[in-house]
């Protein structure tokens, strides 16, 4: 075995900053109350945090909007309390990954202020402006992923400019030398504070066709049930093949500083994820795989859908695996309770890199939001359409009280009506809890190089049971998973001595309904 490294060995946490813990009671979550659960974070036993962005914004898109690359929002705190917050996470084993937000900025980041002032601002070029179509309209048919056109007109000087997400998001232009420059010091600004690598949001979308073509209809969309921007192919607006460039020097300037990581959001096909560790794996350390949040919860196809996953990797690229984030239905609303139990047991034995989702290790459900208290704009955008991210965003809850522990004002979004079970407390104390679960898993995981480490073997599948081995040399564990409902014989026997169970008293020669189990041999 290589020497240990801890993105490839260790399990990753991602914070949403503003439901994670409120240190000063104004009801959204902040850096000072991360700092105060980084020891819970080290005794759940994972080993990094990702934390979602925390610079200043306008908060359009919930920090998606950045408009300084290089502050801290004062809402989350100040650049002392970031700093103060990596010493202690490293004081604590743990490792820091930052948001990074390359696509867009802010409207209002001085640079898109400057840029569209006049043509004739240094920084025009820094983002894509472009004239009226000759048929009056915008300059050709990009939508953009929040809805409604990509193109928002500036009468100010005469042209429209680009933003894939919101209007407040003005797209970057990844073709000037300049700003790429620009970005590649963001990021070695916060590497040199000690920050141990990125999240790259939306990575795919930096580069757009030069010639700003038409992207083509979708015959898939379901008009009324997509969201608009399925309308058409993402062809010219997505994963062209001049990203990997970028991507490549991404990675250049993060293996400036030993032991970083290069994570990419990324949410395409399977042959193409794979593409983004690069052609000599000098890409993204870990393109995110996020087959798992849309896969059908059932043995056959998780069965393939890792053989495939394996299949596809390159040579020496590490893989890894995704349950859930900000922007997806949480894992327990998507499977159900008991179901939750054994995707932890899945996710946390596969091959490849884990990120855990904040509050899945309590089992944090969707929390429905009434219209009138709906923040996200992209529901507001496109009502009704289940694509509002509100409801994966709520608070964690720590104790079963008022405001949960998360804050002691009001919850910038409601709890949800659980909290009294659904608590880090309250399982805490609970051997059969989810939450205890997840411990146990961790623990096993870390000490055992197979686990973490080891390769990946499919021993069987039927309807509902899925049995797989990881190995080393020295070491086997073979894990089996019943995705059904009713008790079932394995496919095959299962050897070994049972070290784990996700229900109370384990059979021999059956599993259980939702029953996940790992053997050692
Ligand atoms: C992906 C992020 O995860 C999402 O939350 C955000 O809205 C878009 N990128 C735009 O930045």
């Amino acid at each position: 075995m290589s020497e240990p490294l801890w993105w490839r060995d260790g399990v990753i946490y991602q914070v949403y900053p503003r439901s994670f813990a409120d240190a000063n009671g104004d009801g959204i979550g902040d850096l000072q109350g991360i700092r105060y659960k980084l020891p819970y974070l080290a005794e759940l036993g994972v080993d990094a945090l990702w934390i979602s962005p925390i610079y200043p914004s306008p908060m359009a898109d919930f920090g998606y909007d950045v408009s300084d690359y290089r502050g801290i929002d004062p809402l989350f705190g100040d650049i002392e309390t970031m700093d103060a917050l990596l010493a202690d996470a490293h004081a604590l084993g743990l490792k820091v990954i930052l948001d990074f937000v390359p696509n867009h900025s802010s409207d209002e980041h001085p640079w898109f202020r400057d840029s569209r002032r006049s043509r004739s601002s240094a920084y025009r070029d820094w983002y894509i402006w472009r004239d009226t179509a000759p048929d009056g309209g915008p300059p050709n048919n990009w939508l953009s992923n929040f809805g409604g056109s990509a193109w928002t007109f500036d009468a100010a000087t005469g042209q429209y400019y680009l933003h894939l997400f919101l209007d407040k998001q003005p797209d970057l232009n990844w073709r000037h030398p300049v700003l790429r420059e620009a970005m590649y010091d963001v990021m070695r600004f916060w590497l040199r504070r000690g920050v141990d690598g990125f999240r790259v949001d939306v990575l795919y979308h930096v580069m757009k066709d030069e010639a700003f073509r038409d992207n083509p209809p979708n015959p898939a969309y379901r008009e009324g049930i997509d969201s608009e921007a399925n309308r058409f192919l993402p062809v010219h607006t997505a994963d062209l093949p001049e990203t990997m460039g970028i991507v490549a020097a991404m990675r250049s300037v993060v293996d400036e500083f030993p032991e970083r990581v290069l994570i990419g959001e990324l949410y395409l096909p399977l042959e193409r994820i794979v593409a983004y560790y690069g052609e000599r794996l000098d890409g993204a350390n870990l393109p995110f795989n996020f087959l798992l949040i849309g896969a059908p919860w059932n043995a056959r196809f998780i069965a393939d859908l890792a053989q495939r996953y394996e299949a596809a990797l390159p040579v020496g690229g590490w893989p890894n695996w995704v349950l859930g984030n900000h922007d997806k239905p949480r894992i327990a609303s998507r499977v159900g309770d008991a179901q939750a139990r054994v995707a932890a047991v899945l996710l946390l034995t596969l091959r490849g890199t884990p990120t855990m989702y904040y509050g899945d290790e309590i089992g944090m459900h969707d929390v429905p939001i009434p219209f009138a208290e709906v923040r996200d704009p992209f529901e507001r955008n496109e009502p009704g359409k289940g694509l509002g991210r509100d409801p994966q965003r709520t608070p964690m809850r720590w104790y079963p009280r008022e405001g949960a522990g998360f804050t002691r004002g009001i919850p910038w979004l409601r709890m949800g009506d659980d909290v009294a079970t659904r608590n880090v407390a309250t399982q805490s104390d609970d051997p059969d809890s989810l939450l205890s679960l997840y411990k146990s898993l961790l623990r096993l995981r870390r000490q055992s190089e197979a686990l973490s480490r080891g390769d990946f073997r499919l021993l069987a599948v039927d309807d509902s049971v899925m049995v797989y081995e990881r190995r080393t040399a020295s070491e086997c564990y073979v894990v089996a998973l019943n995705f059904g409902d009713q008790s079932v014989a394995p496919p095959v026997m299962l050897p070994g001595d049972l070290v784990l169970s996700t229900v109370s008293d384990p059979l021999t020669g059956t599993l259980k309904p939702a029953e996940a189990r790992i053997h050692r041999l």
